[in-house]
């Protein structure tokens, strides 16, 4: 048997554990393995190269992706936050008599939304799909955790904990923005476990005056410095987006938030604050994963295997608790899972007074 492995859309850490154990458990059950370049368009152009478990030797705790990756592209097949992109069916064609030439029995397709989308009208052609869910911000609905979620809340924490000084020596306010899309998770647990003053997610939209409000309160505390973190996709009440490029493939690139509040209190109580923005971006995406986010890769990784060998087809692995289980394709994607206000890091950052936007 040959299983063709892709990967698509934005790196996370742990992306060469999944192929990694794919590969060593596979081998043992003597199937053989391609890896497309760059996702999708690597399939589309032959572009490939072999795996087998020499050329996965030791790449495990190494960041990034060995199969090189593009979130754009002839197969760009969008859900969840923004309409179903419909693949041209020349393309799909192309796909599927490539894998034939190429005598690919099955895939497995490592991806978030926007590549199971992809996946799932490359399945509908008969293709044998199993897919692994991959993004660093744990939005998807079908599974409890994705593998880089952890390591880019750690790389966000020690970030926060390097601020913390320097604000603290300057009575400084310091916006932080991470990433995380329409989804606060990483914002939110890298804000709590940071000790962050204020947390702006964008599930809740914020008011400014609350905010300017909350930071002279802070003042006659004694609290001369003040930590925010905000996620690039929070807004304020009655504003827009803050968007970097809205032509970005079928999704827009958020960014600009941190320095949009920066100015806006600047402007709302001239000269009371002295303010700085960190955009963290891609740093939270970069270097090596860490234990949790391996250990979750290598069991994403061995499970799409056992997925094959149990031949359960056109699904997703998902893990619920310490269990794997097979979402079918068409009910794991566009299921976005958001931070609710019962979420339980959501209600302890209330507890112990950090500020969340009104
Ligand atoms: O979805 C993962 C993510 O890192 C988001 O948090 C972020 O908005 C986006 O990808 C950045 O995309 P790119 O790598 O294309 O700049």
């Amino acid at each position: 048997m040959k299983v063709g492995i892709i990967n698509s859309g934005g790196d996370v850490q742990g992306l060469n554990a999944v192929i990694a154990s794919a590969v060593i458990h596979g081998s043992k059950h003597d199937i053989k393995f391609i890896g497309f370049e760059k996702g999708w368009e690597g399939m589309l152009d032959m572009k490939y190269i072999e795996l087998n478990t020499l050329t996965v030797k030791g790449i495990s705790h190494i960041g990034g992706t060995i199969l090189h990756s593009v979130n754009k592209g002839r197969f760009a097949g969008k859900a969840g936050t923004g309409d179903k992109n419909i693949i041209p069916d020349e393309i799909l064609d192309l796909a599927v008599e490539n894998l034939k030439n190429l005598e690919v029995d099955a895939l497995i397709v490592i991806g978030g939304d926007g590549t199971l989308a992809g996946a799932i009208q490359l399945a509908d052609r008969g293709v044998k799909i199993i897919s692994v869910p991959k993004t660093i911000d744990n939005d998807l609905g079908s599974t409890d955790q994705t593998f880089g979620f952890s390591t880019a809340v750690n790389v966000a924490v020690e970030a926060l904990d390097r601020l913390h000084t320097t604000a603290y020596s300057h009575d400084r306010v310091m916006i932080v923005e991470t990433m995380g899309r329409h989804a606060g998770w990483i914002a939110l647990y890298a804000g709590l476990a940071g000790g962050a003053d204020a947390i702006l997610l964008p599930e809740f939209e914020f008011n400014y005056e609350a905010l300017v409000k909350f930071l002279r309160w802070r003042k006659t505390l004694g609290r001369f410095y003040s930590i925010i973190v905000v996620s690039e996709g929070a807004k304020a009440k009655n504003e827009e987006l803050v968007i970097k490029n809205s032509s970005y493939g079928p999704e827009v690139l958020l960014g600009g938030v941190s320095e949009q509040i920066m100015n806006r209190i600047n402007q709302m109580a001239p000269d009371e604050f002295e303010i700085r923005n960190v955009v963290l971006g891609h740093i939270q995406r970069g270097g090596t994963p860490n234990a949790e986010d391996r250990i979750l890769a290598k069991s994403y990784g061995t499970a799409a295997i056992d997925g094959i060998l149990e031949e359960r087809y056109g699904n997703m692995v998902a893990i619920h608790g310490s269990k794997i289980e097979f979402v079918p394709l068409a009910d794991a994607i566009g299921k976005l899972k958001n931070v609710t206000s019962d979420a339980l890091a959501y209600q302890t950052a209330k507890k112990i007074g950090v500020f969340l936007g009104e």
